[in-house]
């Protein structure tokens, strides 16, 4: 109830959003006077007093950071950033009277003298790839602060993290204030998440923008003015970083090096995953799971929502729902299933009842009602926000008032962190981070918490600088803490709220989504846009959270859910269940099919998740980041691509049986049928409900695994690799392994296996190397097959004849082979 009544509520006041800035009310920053260089930076001093600094951190990437009518101030810290450090690359100033001119290998910075406009050259193409349209401007008053860019006649943008919006966001405006937007749907604005980085493309060739800045910031990419596309704040630094590409993975590579890369997650985490508001008691829970493993349906994670806890109490159990929880963690783990506890960041103000005293051990199974552990303790150690009169901020989320921890608070941190002992000790083996914009029934603008100070590395900073960095700072505590309390293993987090660097700590879902087409179709973009903003393992609620699916709608979600990174069923309290059972066994058939089929594709999503992780680059990729040079891919959102090689073109509408799919250029092969299609152009594909578009890439070879319940259920042996020849008649792919749930990957600890195809006029060749790293999988054979065609041949390994076959199988001994067919 409380959740409509602030839906509505977010409804009608638009849940933080502002109409975007007027630049014309701003003052310009006046023209350079004198500079100073240093060792990596060139600052200026304007003739208003003011200062701009410009930074080269790589021949790729620089920094321009301006204080207006005063100096840069010494404190330089962003939650967001990673790396701060740079090796200072090879630059040069040169200068003449209208202009200094800082250059890398990559990037000539020409800054204008008077006015002070900054314009970024590619030095290989000698072209202007972003210039300012006017100086960067402010208002004294308010603390706002502008840039305007140059909007080009062809100009593209794409990013800005999570955004209920299509893919290509030219002549979109948006703002970023984490708000809780339940039942958001296309055009609401803003949502959960604040990531204001963007990239811009232009003729193939892109180049991105960090404006790193955490209060309530605004994009307008032309939809003011034809003239210029323009970022801003209500407040803090004008901070931004500049990236050139022209590859749009390369710009994701660098911007994952300033702002982290995603740590790998277990492998589980790739494992279908269920959840709903609520599963209690535990053996309903339980009959969920015994539901799976009878209708064979895969299932690695079971997700308590909020009726887990005490009466919604954060760290710990009710003790009639979940009488022994270690005991119940236990029983589904031994069928597979790991448990995910859901932890809202709302702390239940609750001053303990005279005379009453925590349990020394295990609180969090104790009864809460006289005495609530987390509350005491916090408020002992004085780790709740506070406003600026000293009076601690109370909000109003499920367990009534509550408080919140002040995460930038080192020492509250990591008391957070040791939290989740309660969870930790009791075998729940991943958070899920909820409610965390944070969420205050009582005000979802914020307007009304403006007064709330945080510690910021005691600058006691306000509220409007720091809601956007509350979720990013709480997982990184959540993720801190699980480092601590389950050693060796990769943390899993997710989260709803986030800033820029929350890719260091958590996965994510898009929130509370509808029960519609329209938030199918919408979450395509949605992710592809999270993907090209650092987010790389992405998800939403598969069937929709809000409303009612059908069973048409919810297969036809599956067709999406079982090749994105996060995928889990979860529906909202008072909507009707919609597991993958719930409509009968045709349909629950077909979903059967998709989800063993992501079990069957787990060798190659992992592949995909680990470039992920090493280079920033996204699993759910839009055919745009594969295809920067190919102009048809520009608004390309009713496709998704998965790594390289995997092309999904999913139907959205209702009663649809067929649609048209555009290929990019290449050769393409459907999954279903073998049939070999020529790219640069669409297709039509038939599409019954059984059945989405799937495509494989000519030139790839697909690594596929055995059929599981549960990732580890049964060791990937045989391991097949499908070879899906180029118009070349090549293929090849560089398969990724480890343990799937330790750190060791990080010290050498992983395996991979190259395989490569040519076919020859004497015949087709296979090689397969010796595998680099130190990881070695129990003995196991690998079969290879070519596709399309099945056809019995002479087979050769090592020159010596093994007789004929369709498909050959070896041993997988670590050395290297060489297998001809003829
Ligand atoms: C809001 C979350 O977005 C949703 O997934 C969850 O079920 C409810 N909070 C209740 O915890």
């Amino acid at each position: 109830m409380v959740k409509l009544l602030t839906s509505v509520f977010c409804a009608l006041l638009g849940c933080g959003g502002a109409a975007a800035i007027d630049l014309n009310g701003l003052r310009s920053i006046g023209p350079v006077a004198s500079f100073v260089k240093a060792d990596s930076s060139v600052t200026l001093s304007c003739a208003d007093g003011s200062q701009v600094r410009i930074t080269v951190l790589a021949p790729d990437l620089i920094r321009v950071r301006a204080a207006f009518l005063g100096k840069l101030p010494d404190r330089d810290h962003s939650w967001a950033i990673e790396k701060s450090s740079w090796d200072v690359p090879h630059w040069d100033l040169a200068e003449d009277s209208g202009a200094l001119r800082i250059s890398t290998a990559e990037l000539e910075v020409v800054v204008h003298r008077s006015p002070l406009q900054i314009e970024f050259r590619d030095v290989k193409t000698d072209q202007t790839i972003n210039a300012d349209q006017s100086p960067m401007r402010f208002d004294p008053q308010s603390g706002v602060v502008a840039a305007a860019k140059k909007l080009g006649f062809d100009e593209h943008f794409y990013g800005l993290g999570e955004k209920a919006t299509r893919l290509d966001k030219r002549r979109g405006e948006f703002t970023m204030w984490n708000s809780d937007t339940f039942g958001y749907q296309e055009g609401t604005d803003p949502v959960y998440q604040s990531i204001p980085f963007y990239i811009g493309w232009q003729h193939g060739a892109a180049y991105g923008v960090f404006f790193d800045n955490s209060y309530r910031t605004h994009f307008d990419f032309g939809a003011s003015s034809q003239e210029y596309a323009a970022f801003s704040a209500e407040g803090g630094e004008m901070n931004y970083y500049l990236f050139q590409g022209p590859s749009i993975k390369k710009i994701l590579a660098r911007y994952a090096d300033l702002t982290g890369h995603m740590p790998m997650p277990p492998m589980w985490a790739l494992g279908n995953q269920q959840s709903r508001y609520s599963y209690y008691p535990d053996s309903l829970a339980e009959e969920v799971v015994r539901k799976y493993r009878a209708d064979d349906l895969p299932l690695d994670v079971l997700h308590l929502d909020i009726h887990f806890m005490n009466a919604f109490r954060p760290f710990t159990w009710d003790p009639q729902r979940f009488p022994d929880p270690k005991a119940f963690t236990d029983r589904l783990r031994a069928q597979g299933v790991k448990v995910v506890t859901i932890v809202d960041p709302g702390i239940k103000l609750q001053p303990p009842a005279e005379g009453a005293r925590d349990a020394a051990s295990h609180p969090e199974l104790a009864p809460q009602d006289q005495s609530y552990y987390v509350y005491n303790q916090g408020k002992a150690q004085d780790f709740f926000l506070k406003r600026k009169d000293g009076g601690t901020y109370i909000a109003r989320v499920w367990p009534g008032e509550s408080v919140f921890v002040d995460f930038t608070l080192d020492r509250a941190a990591s008391w957070w962190g040791d939290l989740h002992r309660a969870y930790t000790d009791n075998g729940v083996a991943g958070i899920w981070n909820d409610m965390n914009e944070p969420s205050d029934f009582n005000d979802q603008t914020g307007k009304s918490q403006m007064d709330v100070v945080t510690y910021d590395g005691g600058t006691y900073s306000a509220y409007a600088g720091n809601r956007n960095v509350f979720a990013l700072n709480e997982a990184r505590a959540t993720y801190q803490g699980l480092q601590r309390l389950l050693p060796n293993q990769r943390p899993y987090v997710i989260t709803r709220a986030a800033y820029a660097g929350i890719q260091r700590y958590a996965t994510m879902w898009a929130g509370d989504n509808r029960s519609t087409w329209d938030a199918l179709a919408l979450s395509l973009p949605m992710f592809m846009t999270l993907g090209l903003s650092g987010e790389p393992f992405v998800g939403s609620d598969v069937g929709g959270f809000v409303g009612r699916a059908d069973a048409e709608l919810l297969v036809r979600w599956y067709q999406v859910g079982f090749l994105t990174p996060f995928c889990r069923n979860h529906a909202a309290m008072d909507s009707p269940d919609h597991e993958p059972w719930r409509y009968g066994k045709y349909y629950e058939d077909i979903i059967r099919k998709y989800l063993k089929l992501r079990y069957r594709l787990l060798p190659f999503l992992y592949t995909v998740l680990e470039e992920s992780h090493r280079t920033g680059v996204p699993m759910f990729r839009p055919l745009l980041l594969n295809y920067q040079e190919d102009e048809n891919t520009l608004g390309i959102d009713d496709e998704f691509m998965i790594g390289d090689d995997l092309l999904v073109a999913p139907i959205l509408k209702p009663n649809l049986t067929a649609r048209l799919v555009y290929l990019p250029p290449g050769v393409w092969f459907d999954y279903w049928t073998g049939a070999r299609h020529e790219g640069s152009r669409m297709v039509h594909v038939e599409a019954p409900l059984e059945t989405v578009p799937l495509f494989v890439r000519g030139g790839s070879i697909l690594p596929l695994g055995p059929e599981q319940n549960y990732v580890g259920e049964k060791p990937a042996d045989p391991l097949q690799f499908e070879i899906y020849p180029d118009a070349r008649g090549e293929a090849s792919t560089l398969l990724y392994e480890d343990d799937g749930l330790t750190e060791a990957y990080r010290h050498g600890s992983f395996r991979q296996t190259s395989v490569s195809y040519r076919h020859t006029p004497a015949g087709d060749r296979i090689d397969l190397r010796v595998p680099a790293g130190e990881f070695h999988p129990a003995p196991r054979d690998l079969l290879l097959t070519v596709r399309p065609a099945t056809t019995v041949r002479q087979v050769l390994i090592d020159g010596k004849s093994q007789g004929r076959a369709a498909t050959v199988r070896i041993k997988d001994d670590g050395q290297s082979h060489r297998i001809e067919l003829r």
